[in-house]
């Protein structure tokens, strides 16, 4: 009988491998340790000591994992380890990486997912291979067993050829242990360089405090780690000649500094992140806006016809916010597409349309998916993302970086305020290239953007004031929230960072929808979360404050400074200070961030890494 998902095994993990003149158990917990964001629901290691090969491995998380080690450690010089965050097939002892063949003499820990691993695992069955698991995995440690000759990375290259679906893999063996082999298609795999030390990782943050030299894994390549040599060649076993690359991030910046959790951490790192994405961009005097990762000729901006915003979650509110923008400022037709969504349903776009995708990680499945959509529809694709040289930065035809350093906790924090900082600097270098903005207009708006580091320093001064909210509201199981025009896609991203680490039922509403239906369920025990932003429909938004507080809900209103009509009727309010509409949403969400950390906290709820989620969706 087949078990494991009918459709293969799915897992979104971290991997991390060490190859040098130290002991590498050390370097592998450390490594799991820092990747533990990605997938935390079972983690083992494998190392070589003297020719043989020893695997420790259990479900749980990696505090688990160490207890194990401290009783019984493994020894060797080269290792490699798994965090495991399981979408199909229970996480177990047994489902757990590494994975090992029939003779437990060879080892493979894998990321990403074998679309044809139960056609595999039958035909590997019937040639005689016993399977412990039921995982995709543990097909390719039979595969690649079968394929083994007299050298590993053929033998890999041979199973490779076989599998369908994604992958970032490293094996071990016993064969020739002084030798790592690993892979990548589709899930990011990194390889970081030192003098007599090699590293293998999912992402960067795990390797920098040992290296900042890099060598980034494309899809269909396999590399060859041994103490002394980095060898890559394609499946067809071409060598393939690749660059160092110097990541400038410092490992500081990958710890908490301090802060309890990541996500409080990334949300005071705000000022700073916005700063580095605007300052090597902008000239204000002279209206100057230049993007040099961007081949973008003034013909090539005035052809564009149409933008269509694809991205995932957080992301995709911040998408929503570029279409109102793109609208307001370049006065062209725009709209944001959920990317699973997007790619299967034959968008029509062509050479005019400019697909912009928009990604933290640059590793999302889906939008990666977007994007290959967009790009074999004829459209012009550029994304815009936080990690240099991810899957998606590279696919598209140009790429703006968002400069927020690594975001480690599972709630996008700054990510998304440089993402919408980026996007309203795009929205104003198209509008000046098409003439739909003076010059004076964009200088104007480059200094009122300059201005908004500031103001966020002066609202982060009110943590307490808005802790002391979450005080007030965190046994809520419900919560709604509304905004209009854009107030609306904060709506939707508070909601969703409250949702997402403390586990309350919110939904963020268009404000003016309150009336077809949620107000129905308006009561003392609904707090909500009213965007009371300034602007044409203010009066409105005061309206629904009233409907609501006329059947007994509690309101928290996000208002600007001086608004002393809203102080009147709402039952808490977090004033953030004045400046123009179209920045307004990247101070709103401040607020709404800290209130859903602080209720998370007093929720007892694991901020960093909620159940069930992952940082990134490697999988569809
Ligand atoms: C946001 O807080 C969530 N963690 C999630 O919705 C995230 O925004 C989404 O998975 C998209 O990730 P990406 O930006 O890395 O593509």
């Amino acid at each position: 009988m087949e078990r494991g998902c009918p459709k293969g095994g799915c897992e979104v993990c971290g991997i991390f491998g060490y190859i040098g003149n130290k002991e590498a158990l050390p370097f592998l917990v450390e490594g799991l340790k820092k990747l533990e964001y990605r997938g935390y629901d079972s983690a083992g290691v494998a190392t070589i000591d003297k020719g043989r090969l020893f695997v420790t491995k259990c479900a749980g998380k990696i505090a688990d994992l160490e207890r194990e080690l401290n009783e019984r450690p493994i020894n060797g010089e080269i290792g490699i380890g798994h965090t495991r965050w399981a979408t199909h097939g229970r996480p177990s002892d047994e489902n757990s990486h590494p994975h090992t063949d029939c003779t437990d003499t060879l080892v493979v820990v894998h990321n990403g997912i074998i679309e044809n691993y139960l056609q595999l695992r039958r035909q590997l069955s019937e040639e005689g291979h016993k399977f412990t698991s039921t995982t995709d995995t543990e097909i390719l440690a039979h595969l690649i067993e079968k394929h083994l000759k007299d050298n590993l990375e053929s033998a890999v290259r041979l199973a490779l050829n076989e599998v369908e679906g994604s992958y970032a893999l490293a094996v071990l063996s016993e064969h020739e242990p002084g030798k790592i082999v690993a892979a990548r298609r589709g899930s990011p795999l990194i390889i970081g360089v030192q003098e007599g030390e090699t590293f293998l990782s999912s992402d960067i943050p795990a390797i920098l405090k040992y290296t900042s030299r890099v060598i980034y894994l494309n899809d269909f390549e396999i590399a060859t780690i041994t103490g002394r040599e980095i060898k890559v060649s394609n499946l067809k076993g071409q060598p393939v000649n690749k660059e160092i690359t110097l990541i400038s991030w410092d490992p500081e910046s990958a710890e908490k500094v301090g802060y309890a959790h990541f996500m409080l951490k990334e949300i005071h790192e705000q000022p700073k992140a916005i700063r580095d994405s605007v300052i090597s961009r902008v000239k204000v005097d002279e209206a100057y806006l230049h993007f040099d990762e961007l081949n973008f000729t003034e013909e090539e901006a005035r052809q564009v016809n149409r933008i269509v915003f694809t991205a995932c979650g957080t992301s995709w509110h911040a998408g929503l916010i570029g279409e109102y923008l793109i609208e307001q400022f370049v006065k062209i037709p725009a709209e944001v597409e959920y990317a699973a969504e997007f790619r299967y349903r034959h968008p029509i776009v062509d050479e005019n349309t400019l697909v912009i995708a928009i990604t933290q990680s640059g590793e999302t499945a889906d939008t990666l998916g977007a994007v290959w959509e967009a790009k074999a529809q004829g459209a012009k694709v550029i994304s815009i993302c936080n990690v240099v040289g991810s899957s998606i930065a590279r696919e598209s035809h140009g790429v703006i970086y968002t400069y927020a350093g690594p975001e480690i906790g599972v709630a996008s924090t700054k990510a998304f305020t440089t993402q919408l900082t980026i996007i309203y600097l795009f929205a104003l270098y198209l509008a000046k290239k098409r003439g739909t903005l003076s010059v004076s207009e964009v200088r104007k708006m480059i200094s009122d953007l300059i201005e908004i580091p500031d103001k966020i320093e002066r609202l982060l001064l009110k943590e307490r004031e808005i802790e002391q909210i979450a005080e007030r509201f965190y046994k809520a199981n419900n919560a709604l929230f509304l905004g209009r025009g854009k107030g609306f896609p904060i709506a939707l991203e508070g909601a969703l960072k409250l949702k997402e680490i403390s586990y309350v039922h919110a939904e963020g509403y268009p404000a003016a929808e309150m009336k077809h239906g949620p107000i129905a369920l308006i009561d003392q025990n609904m707090p909500v979360i009213v965007l009371a932003l300034a602007g044409r429909r203010y009066d409105k938004i005061l309206g629904n404050v009233e409907e609501v507080k006329a059947r007994g809900g509690q309101v928290i209103a996000v208002a600007v400074e001086g608004d002393d009509l809203i102080g009147e009727k709402a039952d808490a309010l977090i004033s953030i200070p004045t400046t123009t509409e179209a920045l307004t949403p990247i101070l709103a969400v401040i607020p709404l961030q800290l209130l859903a950390y602080y209720i998370a906290v007093k929720r007892g709820c694991h901020v960093d890494q909620p159940r069930n989620l992952a940082k990134s969706v490697t999988v569809e």
